[in-house]
Formats: structure tokens, C-alpha cells, sequence
């Protein structure tokens, strides 16, 4: 899937929160969206599921290229049979996905009924055959229950049973794991990470979490301000980190090796959207801010597979950064 100059705005908002974004992910290959609250990450993942509030929500620019079709997003809706088929989502609260008044196999066998076609008794032996291979305790018990039965990490694994009934070829998991305790959020990603693997579908993992992403991702593309400032390869943006954003957010990690420019945290927060400012959005609160700062910079590739919007990219060559 690729999005390509995807922008965003809401009614009533001066500048478009999400802006000029660009995003692949290829089948097999699990792309992380991190960056801080408010950043942008859950309203893209909503308009690739086509489920934005179309009359709040305005698209000036956005092409999806998804399975040999080019959606213009400006002016066509995401085809509602692509939502829990070919595009399936999974969300922090497992409950936006599951209705609390229906058991547990008949909303997955009507998932499946729905998009396949197929009778109840094919919804409900798929519904099962999921269940067990999301690693629920008592597979078949569990079809006859309600959600309020099972834990949070067990309701997480209906979630992703019921999205992935249908074989979807891309996922979108929007911060899956947060609210599940360490051991959980480490069984889940894994499980996430498994069934990616026998699939082959495209995942896009939304975390302002640099543990997960560390954890799972192959490509990674940071977000700061609705934009995109820096994107790559998970291992070349780790360990070679070069918008000033990013370097702020992996020192808030502990590092893995080697020296490297130091940037406290990161000072104040994100701007509101009718106060961002022109230019880098990130200029109020960057340490190397300079009048050519007031420009947008592009995001420009600092190697054949890394990406960075800022002036100074790349940073040790442009500035002098103590090591
Ligand atoms: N329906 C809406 N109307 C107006 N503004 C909205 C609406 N939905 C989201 N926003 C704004 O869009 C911006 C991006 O929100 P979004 O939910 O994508 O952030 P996020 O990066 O997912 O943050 P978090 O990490 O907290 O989940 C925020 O400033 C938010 O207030
Ligand atoms: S363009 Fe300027 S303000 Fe923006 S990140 Fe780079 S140095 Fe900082
Ligand atoms: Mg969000």
C-alpha cells in the first residue's frame, strides 16, 4: 500500500493537521508510525480505513495505491468492502471493535459472513480456527461467550482474530498493545508478529513507543506536527538518527551503543494545529532553529533508504554537534 501526499483538515482548523504525507508499506513488511500525541497518526490511520467523519474532515490532497487500485482520496470514499476484508484494523480498546451484547463466535462468523459469503456453519469454523490460532485459552468455550468474560489480553486476541478472519492483505494496528500490562504487550506484539510473518500481509503499527517499534517493525516513519520528518529502514533510523525529533526522542530511550549527539528532552510540546508554525513545524522547539528554519524543508533522502525533513540533514556534517 502507499499513500502518496496525503493532507488532512478539519472544519473550522487554520492549517491542515496532517500534511503532505507520504507513506509505503509492501506486503510482508511491518511499518511503525511513531511520534508524539496529537501528531497525526490515528486520523491518517482512519482515512486509510476510510472512516473519518466526512463531514468534519476535509482531504485537499491524498492518492492510496492499494492492490493494483489507485483510490483518489480527495473525492472517492474507501470502498466500504475493503474495511474487515482486504483492510482490517485493530485499535488500543479492544471494545470499538467488539459489540459487548453479541458472543464472541457469532461476531467473527458474521465478520466472515459477510465479506466471504459463506454460511454460518463456515463463519463459525473459521471463527474457531482463529480463535486457536490467536492462542486463546479454551478455544471452543470462548465462542459462546460476551467480551466481558475474558481479560483485556484476551479480548486484545478476539480483536485480532476477528481482523484477520478474513485475510486481510494490510493491517492497521493503532496502538494495540498500550494498554496491556509489559508481559502481555510483549506476548501480543509477538502474536502480531507471527501471524505477519504466515500471512505476508503489509502492517502499519501505530505506537508513540520506540520499545515496540524496536521490537517489530522493518521500516519506520516518525511523525512530528501531522508531517513526516523522518522515515527508513528501522535499523538505520536507530542507530543513525538524523532529524533533531527523533534524536530527542531516542535519547529519552537508553541507547544500544556508541557515542552520539546529545539533545536533552525534548522542551514543551507539540504546538496546537491554529499555532503551528510556518515553516518547520518543529522550529519552536528545536535547538538548531535558524532563520532558514522559517522555510519548509523537504523531506530529502540522506541515503538511498533514509529520509529526513530538516535544513541540516545530515547533522554531523552540517553542524557542529558536540559528541
Ligand atoms: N474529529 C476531529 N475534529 C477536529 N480535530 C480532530 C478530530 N480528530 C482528531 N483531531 C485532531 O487531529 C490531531 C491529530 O489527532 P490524532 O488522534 O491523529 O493524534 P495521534 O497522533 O493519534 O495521538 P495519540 O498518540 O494521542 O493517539 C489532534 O490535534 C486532534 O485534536
Ligand atoms: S529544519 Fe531547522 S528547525 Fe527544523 S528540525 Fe531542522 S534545524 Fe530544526
Ligand atoms: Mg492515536
Amino acid at each position: 500500500m502507499s499513500l502518496r501526499d496525503f493532507s488532512l483538515k478539519f472544519k473550522g482548523q487554520s492549517a491542515c493537521v496532517v500534511e503532505n504525507v507520504d507513506l509505503t508499506v509492501a506486503e510482508g513488511e511491518i511499518l511503525c508510525i511513531v511520534g508524539e500525541s496529537g501528531c497525526g497518526k490515528s486520523v491518517t490511520a482512519m482515512a486509510l480505513m476510510g472512516l473519518l467523519p466526512q463531514d468534519a474532515a476535509k482531504i485537499p490532497s491524498g492518492t492510496m495505491v492499494f492492490n493494483g487500485k489507485t483510490i483518489d482520496m480527495t473525492c472517492e470514499r474507501i470502498p466500504a468492502t475493503m474495511r474487515g476484508g482486504d483492510v482490517a484494523m485493530i485499535f488500543q480498546e479492544p471494545m470499538t471493535s467488539l459489540n459487548p451484547a453479541f458472543r464472541i463466535g457469532d461476531q467473527i462468523a458474521e465478520a466472515v459472513q459477510q465479506h466471504k459469503g459463506c454460511t454460518r456453519a463456515q463463519g463459525r469454523a473459521r471463527a474457531l480456527e482463529m480463535l486457536i490460532r490467536v492462542g486463546l485459552p479454551s478455544p471452543e468455550q470462548r465462542l459462546d461467550q460476551y467480551p466481558h468474560q475474558l481479560s483485556g489480553g484476551q479480548r486484545q486476541r478476539v480483536m485480532i482474530a476477528m481482523a484477520l478472519a478474513n485475510d486481510p492483505k494490510l493491517l492497521i494496528a493503532d496502538e494495540p498493545t498500550t494498554a496491556l500490562d509489559v508481559t502481555i504487550q510483549a506476548q501480543i506484539l509477538e502474536l502480531i508478529r507471527d501471524l505477519q510473518r504466515d500471512t505476508g500481509m503489509g502492517t502499519i503499527m501505530i505506537t508513540h513507543d520506540l520499545g515496540v517499534v524496536a521490537e517489530i517493525a522493518d521500516t519506520v516513519a516518525v511523525m512530528y506536527g501531522g508531517q513526516v520528518v523522518e522515515r527508513g529502514p528501522m535499523a538505520e533510523v536507530f542507530e543513525d538518527p538524523q532529524h533533531p525529533y527523533t534524536i530527542g526522542l531516542m535519547d529519552s530511550v537508553p541507547r544500544l551503543s556508541g557515542p552520539r549527539a546529545r539533545l536533552t528532552t525534548i522542551e514543551g510540546t507539540v504546538p496546537s494545529i491554529d499555532t503551528m508554525p510556518q515553516g518547520c513545524r518543529f522550529r519552536t522547539r528545536c535547538p538548531f532553529a535558524a532563520p532558514l528554519c522559517n522555510a519548509r524543508p523537504a523531506l530529502a533522502n540522506v541515503s538511498e533508504t533514509h529520509a529526513v525533513a530538516c535544513h541540516f540533514a545530515p547533522l554531523e556534517q552540517n553542524l557542529k554537534v558536540a559528541q
